[in-house]
């Protein structure tokens, strides 16, 4: 008689011993197998006398089907063991709040640019665009400043090799990054539309980098054209945003200056928020005033570059930086403004 029940127990314990899939079937194919322990059994059974061979086989059967109800129960088990082990490992709670993804917000210098245009257009300045990259013409030439002339000195920038020195007006010169958002002012009157109440805003290229100032920066120029516009309209409308981006603590002043496409010309200064105007030691200011930029009437002979008659018209315009308008607010404590640019999230994420 073949040895059923030691196969039988053989198995058992092969079973337990088999800790994961791969085990399983490997003790699955060496007993249940075609070439397996029960196979060549039951080749046994044919082999026996005549007489016990009824016998045999019963018993070959029933140690068939219950080896095999063996092998599915351990393989349940053992189903039932991994997927709780992966419901342990992946398991989320799904009452748990989730993470939103970080919001981004608005640059402060962008976010200034926002709220600069908001203030001049409750006095009625629309925004425009002038480029950023221009010809000679706009940013030099038809602002009162012939070629050669000494004043370029400080504005002479970056040129770009571009070959078109021709707009559909005729001769326009060079191609430069415009150090100065004022070549908005020709462009703007030479479309022939008055009165007119603008204001350009825009990135403009100097030559320095120092706590006051980067090679990049904006600007934002106003311009205001009209019958009979005064010295007092200019005033007005610089104090009307000093006071409602600086607040009523700051003091402004307008000091003589000289441009070449204005005339008279300002600077307009405003006390300084990092050491309260007094000056001596402070690191940006030096002397309590901190100067935003210029401002003046417009030169007869810019009108004139634009085709508007200086006779008939009088015109207001004022250039300020973005970043020193910003710096200079109250409790922006910056002393070195190129942070503005250094790309540190833990400056940006401040605002
Ligand atoms: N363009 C001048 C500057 O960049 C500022 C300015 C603009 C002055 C308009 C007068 C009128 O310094």
């Amino acid at each position: 008689m073949p040895s059923f029940e030691d196969a039988k127990k053989e198995f058992r314990a092969a079973l337990a011993g088999a800790q994961d899939a791969p085990a399983l079937e490997a003790v699955r194919i060496a007993f249940l197998g075609r070439k397996g322990r029960l196979g060549a059994l039951m080749a046994e059974v044919a082999a026996q006398p005549e007489a016990e061979r009824a016998a045999a086989g019963r018993a070959a059967n029933e140690a068939k089907a219950e080896m095999e109800r063996a092998f599915a129960a351990a393989r349940a088990a053992l189903d039932e063991r991994e997927s709780a082990a992966r419901e342990e490992r992946e398991w989320i709670d799904v009452t748990e709040p989730g993470q939103w993804p970080a919001a981004g917000h608005l640059h402060p210098v962008s976010a200034a640019i926002a709220e600069i245009t908001d203030i001049f257009s409750t006095v009625g300045f629309t925004r425009v665009r002038a480029p950023e990259i221009d010809w000679d013409w706009y940013a030099f030439e038809a602002l009162n400043m012939p070629k050669d002339h000494p004043a370029r000195d400080d504005w002479e920038t970056f040129f770009v090799a571009e070959t078109r020195t021709q707009s559909a007006q005729g001769a326009k010169g060079k191609v430069v990054l415009t150090p100065h958002t004022t070549n908005v002012q020709v462009r703007a009157l030479e479309k022939g539309v008055l009165p007119l109440r603008l204001i350009n805003i825009n990135r403009v290229y100097r030559r320095q980098s120092d706590v006051t100032h980067t090679p990049m920066f904006h600007q934002f120029e106003g311009l205001m054209v009209d019958k009979n516009l005064t010295i007092g309209d200019l005033k007005g409308v610089l104090e009307h945003f000093v006071r409602a981006y600086f607040g009523p603590a700051r003091a402004a002043r307008l000091r003589p200056h000289h441009f070449r496409f204005t005339e008279p010309s300002f600077e307009i200064d405003i006390s300084c928020d990092l050491c309260g105007g007094r000056g001596g030691s402070c690191r940006v200011c030096k002397s309590g005033w901190l100067e935003l930029g210029g401002a003046g009437m417009v030169h007869p002979n810019v009108l004139k570059s634009g085709g508007v008659d200086p006779d008939v018209y009088t015109g207001f315009a004022f250039g300020w930086g973005v970043e020193r308008t910003l710096t200079m607010r109250q409790g922006m404590a910056i002393d070195d403004i190129r942070i503005l640019y250094r790309d540190d999230l833990r400056f940006v994420e401040q605002f």
